[in-house]
């Protein structure tokens, strides 16, 4: 038998006894007509969320990464070459799963609008669209999408095709049975039968690549590599130096890491494990409770994962056929069956995280890219700053900063209570939202509506304690 690719042995979840408990899961899944793949990848999570084994990675097993350990993205310009040579052989995948639930969405994050009628989605056709006509070369793009996002993404990307390249616009993401804490049994809620499922997190993708034929086709037509981002990333855009340098030292995996920031102490971090010498992600309820204040030393774990990552597709396929499955870190994540309802039973959710396939390989890379490479709406927050006149839509259809802003990124801090869901968000700025572009602070306490064209200026803080709305235009500021 060939070499795996792989550093890590699978645990052969094949070899596991088919407990009852599990085989309610088996028939749950299998009605829901769950390929057999999917359901023995379930399978391997819920034997380790019975086994207790949580992966907790301690100080003592890890090394923060040193300069040898990255390659920074301002060395590699003398990859451009070799990225223009493989652009054929490079399809863009987004991940579109996802409902943006803390901004209290329910249909994709990417169709909330950002400039003008311009959503996130449309942001993504236009720059593949140039890209193609600028290298006269048909750079695939495909979606993953979830069940709650496929048909209002489908709509949005009406027109939009891959042309002769044949690969899918989209394939849609598993959902995993929810689990009963106290039981260990598949949940029901028989007056909302949909909540018995979760999303399984972008962990699933590359399962998904696999059961939906999307690896198979692209192989078939050729190509070799995938470029993964989010789609609510607005910096994730196609890079020929990274590709290049992906593509000149045969990577099986390239992860996108950016610096951490105090903003960012909280999220997880890139380390190295000791004995196996491999990179590695390491998240907060993977770290000890004891070494919490460490977890947060920014200066001693550097850089996070900004979810863009590149892959190899032989390699990835390989995978497939030694493992059956991409080993990624189980997420145990508990919720209540039903979010809104803190009454309704506690269940766990078995998640993966896309990044966690780093530790798979012997070689894969991280390269430290810039700032502008990350830039996620992840609240409303973000929203307000993207959408204000503080970033512009370059000719290239990137949203890029102002060059006419002549300070430090702004501070934007609405009142969650009013800003949070972006329902209320938009009840609030009717008009268009403020001008931010000379401006350093944007605070907004209490509940407060902006009419069209109040611009701000330094530092602004607008309060309101009346206990109901007030309305706020230019004449105001
Ligand atoms: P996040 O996990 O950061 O979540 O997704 P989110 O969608 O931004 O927002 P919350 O946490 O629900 O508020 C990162 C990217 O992965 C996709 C999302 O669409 C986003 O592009 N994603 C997430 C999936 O495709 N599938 C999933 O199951 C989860």
């Amino acid at each position: 038998m060939r070499k795996s690719p792989l550093l890590q042995q699978v645990f052969d979840y094949r070899a596991l006894p088919e407990s009852d408990r599990f085989k309610q899961f088996a028939l749950k899944m299998e009605a829901h007509n769950l390929p057999p793949i999917v359901i023995n990848i379930f399978k391997y999570y819920y034997s380790l969320l019975l086994s207790g084994s949580q992966g907790k990675m301690a100080e003592a097993d890890i090394t923060p990464i040193s300069p040898d350990d990255l390659k920074d993205y301002l060395e590699l310009d003398a990859y451009e070459a070799a990225g223009r040579k493989a652009l054929p052989k490079v399809a863009i995948i987004k991940l579109n799963g996802g409902l943006g639930t803390s901004m209290g969405l329910e249909t994709a994050k990417s169709l909330l609008a950002i400039k003008a009628e311009t959503c996130f989605l449309d942001v993504i056709i236009e720059q593949v669209e140039r890209l193609r006509e600028r290298y006269d070369i048909p750079v695939p793009l495909t979606l993953m999408n979830s069940f709650h996002t496929h048909s209002d993404s489908m709509l949005a990307i009406e027109g939009f095709d891959n042309g002769r390249t044949r690969v899918p616009l989209a394939f849609i993401q598993h959902m995993y049975p929810k689990i009963m804490r106290d039981t260990f049994l598949p949940a029901r809620w028989p007056k909302n039968p949909e909540l018995e499922w979760n999303p399984p997190g972008h962990g699933d993708l590359y399962t998904a690549m696999v059961t939906s034929k999307t690896l198979k086709r692209l192989e078939e037509s050729g190509f070799e590599y995938a470029f993964i981002s989010n789609s609510d990333n607005l910096g994730a855009v196609m890079d020929l130096k990274i590709l290049g340098y992906m593509a000149s030292e045969d990577l099986p995996f390239l992860m996108e890491v950016a610096q951490r920031t105090p903003a960012d102490k909280k999220g997880g971090h890139l380390c190295k494990v000791k004995e196996s010498g491999r990179l590695a992600l390491r998240e907060v309820a993977q770290c000890p409770d004891e070494e919490l204040a460490e977890f947060q030393n920014i200066e001693k774990y550097a850089f996070f994962n900004t979810n863009s990552i590149w892959i190899n597709l032989k390699v990835l396929e390989k995978v497939f056929a030694y493992h059956g499955m991409m080993p990624l870190d189980l997420i145990a994540n508990h919720k209540t069956l039903d979010p809104r309802d803190p009454d309704s039973p506690p269940v766990i959710q078995v998640e993966t995280a896309m990044g966690s396939a780093i530790s798979a390989f012997h070689t894969a890379a991280a390269v430290r890219v810039p700032r502008t490479r990350f830039a996620p709406v992840k609240t409303s927050n973000d929203l307000l700053n993207v959408m204000s006149d503080n970033f512009i839509l370059s000719t290239d259809y990137e949203i890029v900063p102002n060059p006419e802003r002549n300070r430090s990124p702004v501070l934007v801090d609405l009142d969650p209570t009013f800003y949070k869901k972006v329902d209320d968000f938009q009840d609030r700025f009717p008009e268009g939202v403020p001008s931010l572009l000379n401006c350093t602070t944007f605070t907004v306490r209490g509940d407060v509506r902006f009419k069209g064209g109040v611009a701000c200026r330094g530092n602004v803080l607008v309060e309101n304690r009346t206990g109901h709305q007030v309305v706020v235009g230019p004449e105001d500021l």
